[in-house]
């Protein structure tokens, strides 16, 4: 996979009779050490999360329950990743605009990142976002 851009990692699946397990190490399945985890979840019906793009950070995002979808963009094109599988993880490297919305009943969005909460981190402007990525 080339972690330049964004794409969906195969999370290992250990299927089982008594229930699946799946599972991420720092550096192994995910390309980078995590500082953070957080978590989505008990989203209202119709509402968006996210809406932002972060200026030095990398993140992976995982439905760990229910679906939602992660609308992406780079300045230039927009892509949309439907997650809906615990096994799937969306690797997001830094500077990708993105957007969480269509979240299911229960949905549970899982987020691991290699840096810890930092507001300086954010570009909360598509304009902004825009004429930084123009300047890359
Ligand atoms: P924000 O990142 O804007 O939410 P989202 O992108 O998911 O819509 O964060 C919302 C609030 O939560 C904001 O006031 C900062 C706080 N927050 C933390 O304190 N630590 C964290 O790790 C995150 C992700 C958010």
């Amino acid at each position: 996979m080339d972690f330049n851009k964004p794409g969906i990692i195969d999370l290992p699946k250990i299927p089982d009779e008594r229930g699946n397990l799946s599972f991420f190490e720092n550096s192994k399945q995910i390309p980078f050490d995590i500082k953070r985890v957080y978590w989505i979840y008990d989203v209202p019906g119709g509402e968006m999360r996210g809406g932002h793009a972060y200026k030095d950070l990398q993140e992976v995002i995982i439905a760990l329950s229910g679906s939602f979808d992660v609308v992406l963009h780079n300045g230039k094109e927009e892509q949309r990743f439907t997650l809906n599988r615990s096994y799937y993880g969306l690797y997001i490297p830094k500077m990708i605009w993105r957007q969480l919305e269509n979240f299911s009943t229960n949905a549970l969005a899982l987020i691991a990142a290699d840096a810890p909460y930092d507001a300086n981190n954010y570009i909360r402007d598509f304009n902004d976002y825009k004429n930084s990525r123009n300047k890359i």
